[in-house]
């Protein structure tokens, strides 16, 4: 199925990683920015990595630029919004989007971090950034996911994810609709990980993985061993 997906902070490096993957995979993306010249600009260069991916049997999807809330209406009810904005900027962010983010899929994929002689994990009172989310956004069914790849692994089309995507919820259909996403890209699985409470460990599994990063120099992901193949979705979608 394709999705109208609109990236909100989609111009750092995480949205445009993401759209590019979801480009690639046919979806139709709007890149959102607090400047609607700077989103034109991301997306422009988003298109012509993934116009110059080496070709697969999945027609293209396209990319393009607007504000945040433009992104948002742009896309509508039936499509998916995905908040790549640093923590600092969570709560503002969701708090100006509320009343057009009512009835949507909210994927968050914002990891409470911040560095002091290394990466350390921010307090969040409601317990996670994707249960802040929730709180702030009590019409929309927030999935919390995507938080463990790197930035830079998403944005190379020819690197093969052989990953895990895990994926929080208290919404079982959206639950499903954003793991089906995450198979369409490049050998990515997508893993259940229960409900909403426990997307604090997604979030924080990225604090630990920006550390591994730093000590290998190489950029980390996560790997479930174990798992019945019914319990997993995907791993073997198109780079
Ligand atoms: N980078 C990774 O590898 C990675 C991996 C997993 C998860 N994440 C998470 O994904 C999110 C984005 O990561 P990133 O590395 O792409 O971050 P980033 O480059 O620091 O920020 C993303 C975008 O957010 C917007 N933004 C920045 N400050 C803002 C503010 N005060 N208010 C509103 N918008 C603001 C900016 O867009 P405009 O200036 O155009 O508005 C910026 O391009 C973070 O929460 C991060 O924890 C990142």
């Amino acid at each position: 199925m394709t999705h109208r997906i609109a990236i909100v902070g989609g111009t750092g490096p995480e949205g445009r990683g993401l759209a590019t993957r979801f480009a690639l995979a046919g979806h139709a993306v709007v890149l959102g920015s607090r400047d609607r010249e700077r989103a034109a600009a991301a997306a422009a260069d988003v298109m012509a990595v993934v116009t110059g991916a080496a070709p697969t049997d999945q027609p293209r999807g396209t990319v393009s630029g607007a504000s945040n809330a433009e992104a948002v209406d742009a896309v509508g009810l039936d499509g998916l919004v995905v908040l790549t904005v640093p923590f600092e900027a969570h709560r503002a962010t969701l708090e100006s989007l509320a009343p057009a983010l009512a009835g949507m899929i909210v994927v968050d994929a914002v990891v409470p971090v911040r560095f002091e002689r290394g990466p350390r994990p921010v307090e969040v009172p409601e317990g996670s950034a994707a249960e802040q989310a929730a709180a702030l956004l009590p019409g929309a069914r927030v999935v919390a996911a995507f938080h463990n790849i790197a930035a830079e692994a998403l944005l190379d089309p020819s690197r093969v994810l052989h990953e895990d995507v895990l994926v929080a919820s208290d919404h079982a259909e959206a639950t499903a609709v954003v793991s089906a996403l995450v198979t369409e890209i490049a050998s990515l699985r997508a893993v259940n990980a229960g409900p909403l409470r426990f997307a604090r460990y997604l979030e924080g599994l990225t604090v630990l993985l920006i550390g591994i990063n730093g000590r290998y120099k190489t950029r980390s992901g996560v790997r479930i061993e174990g798992l019945p193949e019914a319990g997993i979705v995907g791993g073997g979608g198109t780079a």
